[in-house]
């Protein structure tokens, strides 16, 4: 029984001794391991008479009890004590400067897109879309373009090999102009034949077309409004309103041209005077004057009664106009790059130079809420 105090001092000052939770696990397992020797105490327990044993086995389990005890008490003190150690080591310094995260930008398209919207918000107008998959139908035949017609060969168009569910081409929308069929027919079946209409559709086209000025994908914003007693005056006040807005610019002077468009009668051309100030294009001033030129921007003109027909108007009732801008030239303008190749290059470092930050909207804010 002496050796088992001693042996039990022995332990407990160990114990006690231990820094680290290995040294702890290293003190258990030489006294309650398997061939510890409390363990090898408990075993002797098997070689005695039933009398010893009753005197022996509460003394050796009240050691066993003990160590143990003393064990865990230890091992939640190294516990608490190696946490307390890494919340002080982890503590956060604030005062350091925060590490510096990349930030994405607004491409100069989105950003126009977005102009264009809330100017045209402004204006009454509403936010219409259609698929950039379209069928012939949509994007040439209810626009007064049959298959026969010349300006369907105009459009480089780029076809889908497999024809549409109902025997049609599927191809890829070279114009904006059909999401105005897609919205007059939508109204018109919601409003028993008519209503007044004030969209514009911004989105993607495709023609098969690439040099400085094309590319094989550019964007549009189709213009339309239907309603009674709509005239070509409504169409120029319109757009020179949203130029003068857009551009952030007074003198702005636009020249109607006449022209043609198979789904409008009459059709014309808007050109936008312009001067050169160093190599880049100012938007501004009349066309005509010295130093001055027209540029054009889109094509527009009244819609052309057949097509209010086959989209479920009468005619006789409802007028409209409608337009398509070249959306990239006008971003070109405005922001005064030169190249439309570069818009779609994907090149970090002209976005760096030309995107916009997502979190100040110089323009926007500058140039629409200025006018509230
Ligand atoms: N869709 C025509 C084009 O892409 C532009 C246009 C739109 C003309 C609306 C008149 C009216 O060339």
């Amino acid at each position: 029984m002496t050796d088992l105090t001693t042996d039990k001092q022995t332990a407990l000052a160990a114990i006690a001794a231990v820094g680290t939770l290995d040294a702890l696990e290293e003190q258990r397992l030489a006294a309650l391991g398997k061939k510890g020797w409390v363990s090898l105490a408990l075993k002797t327990l098997g070689g005695m008479s039933p009398a010893e044993r009753q005197e022996a086995a509460p003394a050796i389990q009240a050691v066993r009890a003990e160590i143990a005890d003393a064990i865990d008490a230890k091992k939640a003190y190294l516990e608490a004590a190696a946490l307390e150690a890494q919340l002080a080591a982890e503590k956060l310094d604030l005062t350091l400067p925060a590490p510096q995260s990349l930030r994405g930008s607004i491409h100069p398209v989105s950003q126009v897109m977005d102009e264009l919207a809330e100017i045209f918000a402004d204006l009454g107008f509403a936010v219409a879309t259609g698929p950039e998959i379209e069928d012939d139908w949509h994007n040439f035949t209810a626009l007064n373009m049959d298959e026969s017609h010349p300006a369907r060969a105009m459009h480089d168009t780029f076809y889908f090999p497999d024809a549409a569910p109902d025997g049609g081409q599927m191809l890829l929308r070279t114009h904006t102009s059909p999401v105005q069929i897609r919205t007059k027919k939508d109204v018109a079946a919601k409003n028993e034949g008519g209503a007044p209409i004030r969209i514009i559709a911004p989105g993607r086209v495709y023609r098969s077309d690439s040099d400085a000025t094309h590319t094989p994908m550019f964007h549009q914003v189709e213009g339309l409004v239907v309603d009674r007693d709509i005239h070509l005056g409504h169409l120029k006040w319109t757009l020179e309103t949203f130029f003068k807005a857009f551009f952030e610019r007074e003198d702005i002077v636009l020249r109607l041209r006449p022209s043609y468009f198979p789904f409008t009668e009459p059709s014309v051309e808007v050109d936008v005077g312009y001067s050169n100030e160093g190599n880049r294009r100012v938007v501004g001033g009349h066309g005509d004057d010295e130093g001055h030129d027209w540029m054009e921007l889109g094509g527009s003109g009244m819609v052309n009664a057949r097509v209010l027909h086959s989209a479920g108007f009468d005619p006789e009732q409802w007028q409209g106009f409608a337009f398509g801008l070249g959306i990239d030239r006008i971003a070109m303008l405005k922001y005064g790059m030169n190249d439309l190749r570069a818009f779609f290059d994907g090149d970090p470092r002209w976005l760096a130079h030309y995107g916009f930050s997502p979190f100040d909207q110089p323009t926007l804010s500058a140039g629409v809420g200025a006018r509230a």
